[in-house]
């Protein structure tokens, strides 16, 4: 089976590593003209003059980049197999679309407001009460293209920075804690639900997952399986798909964004689950029998971001697993990732201090069950 990737990063170069066990060839088509993979054959469409030949070559396709014209992975579907299905790119590149589908669903949200000029975005700053958070509907990944503002007065400043005629407004939410919830969808609709991860941002970018969290209550994790269940259903889905979720003091999820694709927040599952999310992935879009979700033992992944700390320390640490992407560093740029893994939590956040102070630019570990 020769699979097509849309897009030529890190999440391709993983999914790569995964399928060739299983004698998968992969074919990346990357449209930036910077491909990263780094493995498999990489064709570069800059031009957008290689489609064909990439379709020529590949059984089916999936992308590892939700930001594609619609219009393109419409016009593949016609041609191959699409997984998951251009429906599911058109709602999950847009937070209006992604917020109507989880209204429609009950599934909670923060509340908030679509918004088209500096003038509502200062009224709906006013109606929802600062802060509040306003994000171009399209786009935005990284924390880019949105701005927190902290007072309505901030509202014209905010309108000028992000550039985007339409913006969704969210009010900021007092969570205790970021959580994601990832699953699996088959061709034959059975469904998988990896165990919740808590996730620990700076500056609008993930640093640290952990799998499974310690003091999860199990209820909560049957609500975030209700919630994933019901869009994988709805978008009739297949492959892997990602909601991340605010977890409030009373213990409720409100949903932030989905992303229809493997997760950063799952890339603990290599070493840390039975069945890696990359696997799993590669499973469900072919057609076989998904794989166990379940976590083996306590695991934190640890981003590696900017620049890269020496590998034969972070090697020597035990149970330390180094994903590096082979990219060049640069500021704010996703270099590498380390999965740690302990017996309890209590060994594991000692393992990832170690890890962390190996790293030239990782934040300070903090995570709500400490
Ligand atoms: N309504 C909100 N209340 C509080 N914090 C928020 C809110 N929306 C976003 N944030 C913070 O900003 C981060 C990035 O926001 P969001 O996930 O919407 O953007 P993104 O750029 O699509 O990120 P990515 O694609 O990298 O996950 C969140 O993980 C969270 O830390
Ligand atoms: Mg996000």
């Amino acid at each position: 089976m020769n699979i097509g990737v849309l897009g030529a990063g890190q999440l391709g170069r993983m999914l790569a590593l995964a399928g060739y066990p299983l004698a998968n060839r992969f074919t990346f088509l990357d449209t930036t003209g910077h491909p990263s993979a780094g493995i498999g054959d990489v064709m570069i469409d800059t031009d957008r003059k290689h489609l064909e030949a990439f379709l020529e070559k590949v059984d089916l396709v999936t992308y590892e980049f939700e930001h594609l014209p619609v219009s393109l992975v419409q016009a593949i579907e016609e041609v191959r197999p699409v997984y998951p299905s251009s429906e599911a790119i058109r709602v999950c590149q847009n937070r209006a679309e992604e917020k109507a589908l989880f209204d429609r669903l009950g599934i909670p949200t923060p509340a908030y407001r679509l918004v088209e000029s500096a003038e509502q975005l200062e009224a709906a700053a006013r109606d929802l009460g600062c802060p509040v958070v306003a994000k171009s509907v399209t786009e935005g990944y990284d924390g880019k293209g949105q701005a927190v503002i902290r007072d309505p007065g901030q509202a014209a400043d905010a309108w000028r920075s992000i550039k985007h005629p339409r913006l969704i407004v969210e009010a900021f939410v007092d969570f205790v804690r970021e959580v994601s919830i990832i699953a699996v969808r088959g061709r034959d609709g059975q469904v998988a639900f990896y165990p919740m991860a808590e996730n620990q941002h700076l500056d609008g970018i993930l640093r640290y997952s952990v799998a499974p969290m310690p003091d999860l209550d199990e209820s909560v994790q049957q609500v975030a399986d209700g919630y994933i269940r019901a869009l994988l259903d709805a978008l009739d889905y297949v492959g892997v798909l990602t909601l991340e979720l605010f977890q409030t003091r009373v213990g409720a999820l409100l949903a932030n964004e989905m992303a229809p694709r493997v997760h950063n927040s799952g890339h603990w599952s290599i070493d840390g689950a039975v069945t890696s999310q990359f696997e799993n992935h590669l499973r469900a879009i072919q057609g076989l029998p998904l794989g166990d979700t379940a976590a083996r033992m306590p695991t934190c992944m640890v981003n590696v971001i900017g620049r890269e700390g020496e590998a034969s320390d972070i090697l020597a640490l035990p149970d330390a697993h180094l994903h590096r992407y082979d990219k060049s560093e640069r500021p704010g740029r996703k270099l590498a990732h380390i999965n740690l893994l302990a017996p309890t939590h209590a060994e594991l956040l000692e393992r990832v201090r170690t890890c962390a102070a190996l790293l030239p630019d990782a934040p300070e570990p903090r995570f709500s069950f400490e």
